[in-house]
């Protein structure tokens, strides 16, 4: 991963040539739309104190947990031991991106949502909310973290939620078999160049013209810039927004030429 200096320059290079997404070359009714209506939409949905409220609860949660370290680890450390007061405050995503994704499949409706990368069920508690009649697969690997997902989205009442234990190199594939398309999907683990690309390339195979693939951390670190440009490269994904945080990967048939924007959030 890279340092964080190395971060602060990336992040200020995104910056500086990222637009407001109204400027010239954003003609597409669909970005549009998505831009205005979805990224910038600054509605205070009910939904989002309920996951809030689980963070809060999460962050001063001082119970131990024994991790197996599966992935590219995190940025923070990388013992075995943690709390989950440390898990909620390092891993989960920050509540801007997980309420971005709430209104997505909010306003896309996806009928079938998987995320690889639950830990405690923060961003899935978006995605399930957003659509509780979606049916939503979750995979973790680190199975005491899973177990306090499963605790999670049972106390919430989140019903349409599926979590699958285990590393993805074993789980991805059986789950994978079951849907003949995958409508909408979150990349949250193991951020490493050759397993990001392993993964795009299976989810290739379920993807629909109005499927979205987002993929975390696309510039954490040279392999996952290199995975990015792997994705954005392939001949079959027609539009990319890169937001820094997440890439946004969609595969319309509507965009005349690729098209790359790069978006300020
Ligand atoms: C950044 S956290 C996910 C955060 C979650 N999506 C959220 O926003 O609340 C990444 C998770 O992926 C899991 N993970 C990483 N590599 C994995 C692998 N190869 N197989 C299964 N799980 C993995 C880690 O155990 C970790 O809990």
């Amino acid at each position: 991963m890279y340092s964080k200096p190395e971060l602060a320059l990336n992040y200020l290079k995104y910056y500086l040539s990222s637009s407001n997404g109204k400027g010239h070359g954003t003609h597409s009714p669909f970005i549009f739309h998505f831009i205005t209506r979805i990224l910038n939409n600054k509605t205070n949905y009910p939904d989002y104190d309920l996951v809030e409220n689980l963070r809060n609860q999460l962050s001063k949660d001082k119970r131990s947990l024994d991790i197996e370290d599966l992935g590219a680890g995190s940025t923070i450390t990388k013992a075995s031991k943690r709390t989950i007061a440390a898990i909620a405050k390092n891993a989960a995503k920050p509540k801007k991106y997980g309420q971005l994704l709430f209104r997505m499949v909010r306003e896309y409706s996806p009928a079938t949502i998987i995320e690889l990368g639950t830990s405690l069920g923060i961003t899935t508690s978006y995605l399930s909310l957003a659509k509780p009649d979606a049916a939503l697969v979750t995979m973790e690997g680190a199975s005491s973290v899973a177990d306090i997902a499963k605790e999670n989205f049972k106390n919430a009442g989140l019903n349409n939620i599926e979590l699958v234990k285990g590393n993805f190199d074993d789980t991805l594939t059986e789950v994978l078999n079951r849907f003949s398309t995958i409508d909408f999907v979150f990349i949250d683990g193991n951020h490493r160049q050759i397993p990001t690309e392993s993964y795009f390339k299976k989810f290739l195979t379920k993807v629909n013209s109005n499927t979205i693939l987002i993929f975390d951390d696309i510039h954490w670190s040279k392999e996952m810039e290199n995975a990015w440009k792997t994705i954005k490269d392939h001949p079959g994904v027609t539009c990319t927004i890169d937001l820094f945080f997440i890439g946004i990967v969609f595969f319309r048939k509507e965009f005349m030429a690729k098209q790359h924007f790069v978006i300020r959030f």
